[in-house]
């Protein structure tokens, strides 16, 4: 038996938090994986510590979404098209079962910034899915539009907005 460590970098960087939202998820079976399960698999207990975390979207194009990790949970930035954002803004507060105004989750149109973790029991939702082209969660079938609102399954609540501010044109920091 060999005690043979793999090397630990003594500082995170930011290339620690930084997931393409189709890659790092996907690669453990994102559909049924609750978050819990994936939290363990964070590499570095100092990086959940971390209370804020500065990112750079500069490199993210119209369409693109990131997954960034910030107190050891997965935080969605997507840069929406004209026609995602269009989608948020005309739709009837009738239809959505947690109302909230499109103006009010964004600080900047184009960007879309809240914690990727369901409502209902914690998986990690799938981007660009389900019937309202935003987010969609397998576990129990819970859909979110371009606004990450519920709006069909049973998740109450619509994602949630982490507190963040924009830094730089670019530049967000997060926490
Ligand atoms: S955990 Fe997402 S629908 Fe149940």
């Amino acid at each position: 038996m060999t005690d043979a460590q793999p090397p630990v970098s003594e500082e995170p960087t930011r290339r620690d938090f930084l997931y393409l939202a189709t890659g790092a998820f996907a690669a453990v079976g994102a559909a049924n994986v609750v978050w819990p399960l994936i939290d363990q698999m964070n590499p570095d207990a100092s990086v959940k510590a971390l209370a804020s975390i500065e990112v750079d979207l500069a490199a993210i194009e119209t369409g693109q979404s990131i997954t960034v990790s910030w107190r050891g949970k997965p935080v969605f930035i997507r840069r929406r098209s004209a026609n995602e954002i269009a989608e948020a803004r005309n739709v009837s507060f009738d239809a959505l079962p947690d109302p909230q105004g499109d103006e009010a989750r964004v600080t900047k149109d184009e960007w879309l910034i809240m914690v990727g973790i369901c409502t209902h029991l914690g998986c990690v939702p799938l981007g660009q899915a389900g019937d309202f082209n935003g987010w969609f969660c397998p576990c129990h079938g819970s859909h979110y539009d371009t606004s990450g609102r519920i709006r069909k399954g049973p998740a109450p609540k619509n994602l949630e907005i982490p507190p963040y501010e924009f830094v730089g044109d670019t530049r967000i920091k997060i926490g």
